[in-house]
């Protein structure tokens, strides 16, 4: 069986799945609860100044079968006290001193931070992260997200942090931004060992259509959130193979959003994590979801004849490229299985309507046809068949050399200079 255990940026914890910041890490409790059933590491809710929550406070998106398919926040970071904090973060670590615990926090005045590094360390935490990312509240006041928003500030908040610290420090970035890379490498200058990303995303959850009131609700008024849960993986990991994929950047990634299953993180592994953090599927679903996380990547790591979370790490982000550096003579067409098409016809309507007028209805037969003639293999209808691998895309010959943009006809800058990709 592959060994699970990792060492990331010089934290070591039994397996790679850690609990994000946020609710599930308030108290030793919980955390504590986590780690017996299974979860390698926790990072703690957020501490920093004292501050007052607001009640309702949070709001979801419900999408067929699943209640949270998007959740959105207005908390901010720990209501309790740093000293209760501190005293509940000791007992998890003197009861699990292998697994890893990781002090979140923001500050604002160099001086917080040095102090609360120190009480930190004291106490034996294994590393720290820096909230460069809560959008509401905080962000307010100077803290949070407009931290992760400016690269420069990004830049000297972490290196204060550096200059003291003894233990790894990880710096949480936040989505809310143009570009990710530019908070990364600031964090990387600032001396960070690792970055974590994503935090929440700046979201206004919906409208109650009877009180015509903003959700979550908070005597009638509301304020715009952050947004996690399963609707923000595909943000996310593009935010975390942009990083990977950076040439001048060097850290190691923990990958965060909509991770609920063991494929989800097996995905951000692929993309250039080593650890991975979860947040709203705890929430929704309690820690035992660990157990499907931990057995689901141990079976594949073995399957794939691997032995640890490092030979899955990037494999997927080298194959994202430039868009213009994808081969346009590579086709494929659809192809309907006939013995599993139930002749619902959606296919045939997405096509007709929303797509390129490729299928048709044949008199006296139940199966649609693929024109192949116009077919341009976007996928649209392979998507929308309800029916398991009834529509697949198959590949076709076009017998043409690859052919990238730059030297494509059509580009008014063509170049001819053949252009060759690494495999
Ligand atoms: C209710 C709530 C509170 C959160 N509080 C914090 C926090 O205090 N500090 C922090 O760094 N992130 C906080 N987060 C963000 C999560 O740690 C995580 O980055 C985000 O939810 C994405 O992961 P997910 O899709 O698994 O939920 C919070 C998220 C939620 C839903
Ligand atoms: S792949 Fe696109 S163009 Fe081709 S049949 Fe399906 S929907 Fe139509
Ligand atoms: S969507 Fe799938 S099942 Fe329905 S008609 Fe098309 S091929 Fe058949």
């Amino acid at each position: 069986m592959a060994d699970l255990n990792i060492d990331f940026a010089g934290i070591k914890a039994p397996n790679p799945f850690w609990l994000a910041s946020a609710p599930p890490t308030n108290t030793s409790y919980q955390v504590m609860n986590a780690f017996r059933s299974g979860w390698g590491g926790a990072v703690w809710k957020t501490l920093g100044q004292p501050i007052v929550n607001v009640s309702s406070r949070y709001g979801a998106i419900a999408y067929k079968n699943n209640k949270m398919m998007g959740l959105n926040n207005i908390e901010l970071i720990t209501d309790r006290s740093l000293e209760v904090n501190l005293k509940e973060m000791k007992e998890v670590k003197e009861k699990f001193p292998k697994h890893a615990l990781i002090a979140s926090m923001m500050f604002e005045k160099k001086e917080e931070w040095h102090d609360c590094i120190k009480r930190c360390e004291d106490i034996g935490v294994d590393g720290f992260e820096l909230n460069y990312g809560c959008p509401h509240g905080m962000c307010e006041r100077g803290m949070g997200s407009a931290v992760g928003q400016n690269p420069e500030v990004c830049e000297r908040i972490t290196s204060w942090v550096t200059e003291v610290a003894t233990k790894p420090v990880i710096v949480k970035l936040t989505p809310n931004v143009t570009d990710i890379t530019k908070p990364a490498l600031a964090a990387q200058r600032g001396g960070a060992n690792a970055v974590s990303l994503i935090n929440t995303i700046n979201s206004v959850i919906g409208i109650n259509l009877e009180t015509m009131e903003p959700n979550p609700t908070v005597d009638g008024f509301s304020t715009h959130g952050g947004y996690c849960g399963p609707a923000v993986k595909p943000i996310s990991l593009n935010m975390v193979s942009e990083i990977a994929n950076h040439p001048d950047f060097h850290l190691p990634i923990s990958g965060i959003g909509g991770i609920e299953t063991w494929q989800d993180s097996v995905e951000y592994f692929l993309m250039g994590a080593t650890s991975v953090q979860v947040c709203t599927a705890v929430m929704h679903y309690g820690f035992r979801i660990v157990t499907d996380l931990i057995e689901g990547v141990n079976e594949y790591l073995d399957k794939n004849k691997m032995k640890s979370i490092n030979d899955l790490c990037g494999i997927t982000a080298k194959k994202m490229r430039k868009w213009e550096e994808l081969d346009l003579n590579y086709k494929v067409i659809a192809q309907i299985d006939p013995n599993k098409c139930i002749s619902c016809q959606l296919c045939y309507i997405a096509c007709e309507d929303g797509a390129h007028q490729s299928i048709e209805l044949v008199k006296d037969s139940r199966i649609p046809k693929i024109k192949e003639d116009t077919c341009v293999g976007c996928n649209l209808c392979s998507l929308v068949c309800p029916v398991e691998s009834c529509i697949t895309m198959v590949k076709v010959n076009t017998g043409k050399e690859k052919l990238f943009w730059a030297n494509h006809p059509k580009n008014p800058d063509k170049t001819n200079e053949k252009i060759s990709l690494k495999k």
